[in-house]
């Protein structure tokens, strides 16, 4: 398996094919929260990188089916009814209903790469289980795309992409080639971090743009938890994940 990651979201700095297999990691917040909805029993999450669009979509939607989630500069979009924490998408607030999400970066990462032939969500809860995913597809090509921040650099992103890279190596029962640089230098830092995740979350420019503004405690420690969901969240329809 030939493994790449490019970590911008914006249009130039992704490559220009269409993968077998896209794994879309935005640790803080938006791919922690789509896991921990599925989890929850949302019906499935239309991303959408523009916010006119997906008021006119939620709007279709039979009103006591629908949520619209999400943030811009990390904090929640006005007159929406979540924000992007993973700890909003409660069972009793989602169960059975879609989920119209747009966030920074995230959402935006995962229209990038919509054209994969298989596209998944990552966050660290559900590395395992994207990881195993992607080795029962005995892929040749695996594109993972790290969201950022607005087209820059991600540690988040970076360790997890790291996180899955290891598990990959361990796990795959062939060859598994560390294509570019970037992945090397993830797969470093995983190891540096990987018994305090929670710490490299914190160190990260968009950990420390989280806590100043607010008490975002919960969301770190839930962000920063390896390999405690079982939830493979896919995109089942052009902008629609949904679980397997
Ligand atoms: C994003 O998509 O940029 C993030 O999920 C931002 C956030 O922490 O809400």
């Amino acid at each position: 398996m030939i493994i790449n990651l490019t970590y911008y979201h914006v249009a130039n700095d992704v490559p220009e094919i269409n993968p077998d297999v896209a794994v879309v990691i935005d640790v803080l917040r938006a791919t922690t929260t789509i896991s921990w909805a599925l989890k929850n029993g949302a019906d499935s999450i239309q991303v959408f990188a523009d916010l006119n669009l997906l008021k006119t979509s939620a709007m279709k939607w039979p009103a006591d089916k629908r949520l619209m989630l999400g943030e811009r500069g990390g904090k929640k979009i006005d007159g929406f009814d979540l924000g992007n924490s993973p700890l909003s998408v409660k069972k009793e607030t989602v169960l059975g209903k879609r989920l119209f999400m747009s966030t920074t970066n995230g959402t935006k990462s995962l229209k990038e790469v919509q054209n994969a032939k298989h596209l998944f969500a990552m966050g660290l809860p559900n590395r395992k289980a994207v990881a195993d995913k992607i080795i029962s597809l005995n892929t040749e090509n695996l594109l993972i795309l790290g969201s950022g921040w607005e087209g820059s650099y991600s540690l988040e992103d970076s360790l997890a992409a790291g996180a899955l890279a290891s598990y990959l190596k361990t796990n795959f029962n062939s060859e598994v080639n560390i294509a570019n640089d970037e992945l090397q230098a993830a797969l470093a830092l995983w190891y540096f971090w990987e018994n305090d995740i929670l710490q490299c979350l914190k160190t990260a420019t968009h950990g420390k743009r989280l806590t100043s503004l607010g008490d975002y405690e919960d969301d770190f420690k839930c962000c920063s938890e390896l390999d405690c969901l079982d939830i493979v969240p896919f995109q089942a329809e052009r902008g629609v994940i949904r679980a397997s």
